[in-house]
């Protein structure tokens, strides 16, 4: 069944420097249960797809398209309809779980105010559900814990803390950006344990999004790879890692080959001076002329004049 479904979705940012074209066309679909990964290089517009599906993207963004969520078009629903939507369908987890969390609160009220903003409740209530989702994402001696304040909690911690938050409406839909960028190696691999037993317990769809091949490659079936604004291949992610079709998913997995992360030659193109043709080609190292004017569509999942010859 199908849960999301986003639709030529095109985000331009007014800026002082001109129109900047961050997303072109962003086509996703994510089937109830099925765990989707965005991968690709820092400025692509990963962050901007999930800010656009919470529909909180700063005020100088125009958008057009659709996001459809349970029959729904998100774009089109009042702030207090959405307000309903965030937090409650679809949660999301951040890659600093600090900025989520309000310094002056300790980390139970906080949870336990998840769980208010859920259900109806009296204040021991909550207490006790935000105990019991303590549990759940693993803080150990969670009624010790629920005192305390988020400057006393490890980053790890945190992250549960934050996950505890996410899950006090047990979302249909989670959105993770970077969940494991800033903890250390061990507590990624907890981590990625976390978000897997949460999946599967509760049905969840996960939007993950990571830089990190191989955090996606344990947590998730479908892999969306972008690369400027668009989405250059897409498909199931052991055959996209297997078998990447466009050189950039073949540069991209290159560049992690032996676990050591080589840079791929080039930058990303200025958002505000996309290349003509296809956007890798000023990098790619098998660009032929058609690349430099002719526009490829995604066809069967790849966005790529040559790739049957690369
Ligand atoms: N408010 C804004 N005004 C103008 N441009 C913006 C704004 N917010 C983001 N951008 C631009 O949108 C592009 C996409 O940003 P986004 O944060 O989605 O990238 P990302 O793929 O998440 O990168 P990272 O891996 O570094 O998190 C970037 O080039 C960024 O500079
Ligand atoms: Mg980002």
């Amino acid at each position: 069944m199908e849960l999301l479904n986003i639709n030529e979705l095109h985000i331009n940012f007014s800026t002082n420097g001109g129109q900047v074209q961050v997303l072109s066309g962003f086509c996703l679909d994510i089937q109830k249960g099925n765990s989707i990964c965005l991968v690709g290089e820092s400025g692509c517009g990963k962050t901007i797809v999930a800010l656009s599906i919470m529909r909180l993207l700063p005020e100088n963004a125009q958008i057009s398209g659709k996001i459809r969520f349970k029959d729904r078009d998100l774009l089109t629903l009042g702030k207090e309809e959405m307000r309903r939507i965030r937090g409650h369908e679809i949660s999301m987890i951040f890659e600093q779980p600090s900025s989520c969390l309000n310094p002056v609160f300790t980390v139970g009220d906080q949870i336990a105010e998840a769980v208010r903003a859920n259900e109806e409740c009296e204040k021991k209530e909550a207490r006790e559900s935000a105990i019991a989702l303590m549990k759940l994402t693993g803080i150990p001696s969670p009624e010790k814990r629920f005192g305390q304040y988020p400057h006393e909690f490890s980053g790890g911690m945190l992250q549960r803390a934050m996950i505890s938050i996410a899950m006090a409406s047990k979302p249909a839909l989670l959105i993770a950006d970077e969940p494991t960028t800033s903890l250390d190696v061990s507590v990624q691999a907890q981590m990625i344990e976390l978000i897997k037993d949460l999946i599967a317990k509760f049905d969840m769809s996960l939007l993950l999004i990571t830089h990190d091949l191989g955090v996606a490659a344990e947590l998730c079936r479908d892999v969306v790879v972008m690369y400027a604004g668009e989405i250059v291949e897409n498909g199931g992610l052991n055959e996209v890692f297997d078998h990447p079709r466009h050189p950039y998913t073949q540069a991209l997995l290159k560049a992690i080959s032996d676990g050591e992360l080589r840079p791929i030659r080039g930058t990303v193109p200025e958002l505000t001076h996309l290349p003509e043709g296809c956007r890798f080609h000023p990098r790619c190292p098998y660009a032929k002329e058609q690349c430099c004017y002719l526009k490829p569509d995604l066809i069967n999942g790849v966005r790529c004049h040559l790739w049957k010859k690369c």
